[in-house]
């Protein structure tokens, strides 16, 4: 069929729903209200543009007395945004990407924070949201909830589909196969690439992924791992664990991970020994520190206690001693686990704490971070 302007199809986003009696058509976007009907048999014409469907086409389907009601409900659909034009859902036309990155992240943050607040109103509420919003609507919170659930689920294997490709193709592009070996893997690279190593974050990252995915990397196929100031970005212990567990996957027997982490227990002795230099340095490390936070705030925002759910994984989650930490990388099958020095590996491969942008940072003589190495067995 030839796809013009006046072949439509249904948008991606568009939701038909059922309530009373009544047939609700509608997107997640539009500013108009949802297209209503009580005319059962009208959802079957209007099925047909699950699949491109010329307009003139479907309205010669009906007689022609309600030819004028149906173009007036295409028109509708159409002003809403629930039908689009076929040839528009085809390839997507040049999209201001930075703009709807921006506009993607926005949303997330939107989410994070509405998915807590929800669940706070819900608990306020309790049984009589259910009672009250099923007897209005017909719906209740139960199947609010599962909708959502579905919606971000659908998401959820969608992206999953993409990812073997989306990998794949970072991964020609910087040269890696499926055979190489004695790959040095810097996770959590931000914006600091090592040379000679395959720098990993969330895009732009050379490979850009969410390190929470199984990495595209063979087993036993890395000699050694770099992650500066990352642990404590994710969730103690089960993505951690996760993490970790990964890490000892690729890695070739007696290969070596480098972790650096912020160091909790030098914070916790600044903050009993109202150590305000280490607390004002911080300032002169990141500017954006706020300036009159207390010692507490300045403590427990770096050891990852009250994060907005909206700072997504930008916030800190979790704080490190080295027992601590010794404790996660054991549990997760590393020996040798041994506190190290700010560019004091034993391993010259490993002398790269300088590329990270905080890893060298200090307060007088002394340097923040933790350094820790850890072998896997073999
Ligand atoms: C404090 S920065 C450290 C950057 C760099 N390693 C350094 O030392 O300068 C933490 C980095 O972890 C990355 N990160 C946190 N969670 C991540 C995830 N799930 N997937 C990929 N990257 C993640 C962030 O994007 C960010 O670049």
């Amino acid at each position: 069929m030839a796809v013009d302007a006046d072949t439509l199809i249904f948008a991606p986003d568009t939701l038909v729903r059922f309530r009373r009696g009544r047939i609700l058509i509608h997107t997640t976007s539009s500013t108009l209200a949802a297209f209503e009907t009580a005319n059962t048999m009208l959802l079957g014409w209007l099925g047909q543009f699950a699949a491109a469907t010329s307009l003139d086409a479907a309205l010669a389907q009906l007689p022609p007395a309600d030819r004028a009601a149906g173009a007036q409900i295409l028109d509708y659909l159409r002003r809403s945004g629930a039908l689009i034009s076929a040839a528009a859902a085809g390839p997507t036309p040049a999209l201001d990407e930075q703009e709807i990155q921006h506009r993607s992240r926005n949303h997330l943050r939107l989410l994070a924070r509405s998915f807590y607040d929800v669940a706070c109103d819900l608990h306020g509420f309790g049984p009589y949201a259910e009672r009250e919003l099923a007897g209005r609507s017909g719906i209740g919170v139960e199947r609010r909830l599962m909708a959502l659930l579905a919606g971000v689920d659908g998401l959820r294997q969608e992206l999953g589909a993409l990812r073997e490709a989306y990998l794949g193709q970072q991964l020609a592009r910087l040269g890696v196969d499926s055979g190489a070996r004695e790959l040095k893997l810097h996770l959590g690279c931000g914006r600091s690439y090592i040379p000679g190593w395959i720098n990993v974050d969330v895009y732009p990252a050379p490979l850009a992924m969410n390190m929470l995915w199984r990495t595209p990397f063979a087993p036993q196929s890395a000699r050694f791992v770099f992650a500066s100031h990352v642990l404590e970005h994710l969730f103690y212990p089960r993505d951690v664990s996760a993490f970790l567990g990964e890490v000892l996957r690729v890695l070739s027997p007696g290969g070596v991970v480098r972790v650096v982490v912020p160091d909790i227990e030098r914070c916790i002795e600044a903050y009993t020994g109202n150590d305000r230099s280490f607390f004002a340095s911080r300032r002169e490390t990141w500017s954006w520190w706020p300036e009159n936070a207390t010692r507490l705030e300045d403590f427990l925002a770096y050891a990852g206690a009250g994060a907005e759910p909206a700072y997504l994984f930008e916030s800190h989650k979790y704080g490190y001693d080295l027992e601590t930490l010794t404790k996660v990388l054991s549990e997760a099958g590393f020996v040798a686990i041994e506190r190290s020095t700010h560019m004091g590996s034993p391993h010259e491969a490993l002398r790269v704490d300088e590329f990270s942008a905080v890893a060298s940072a200090k307060y007088g003589e002394r340097h923040y971070s933790l350094f820790v190495e850890a072998r896997k067995p073999g």
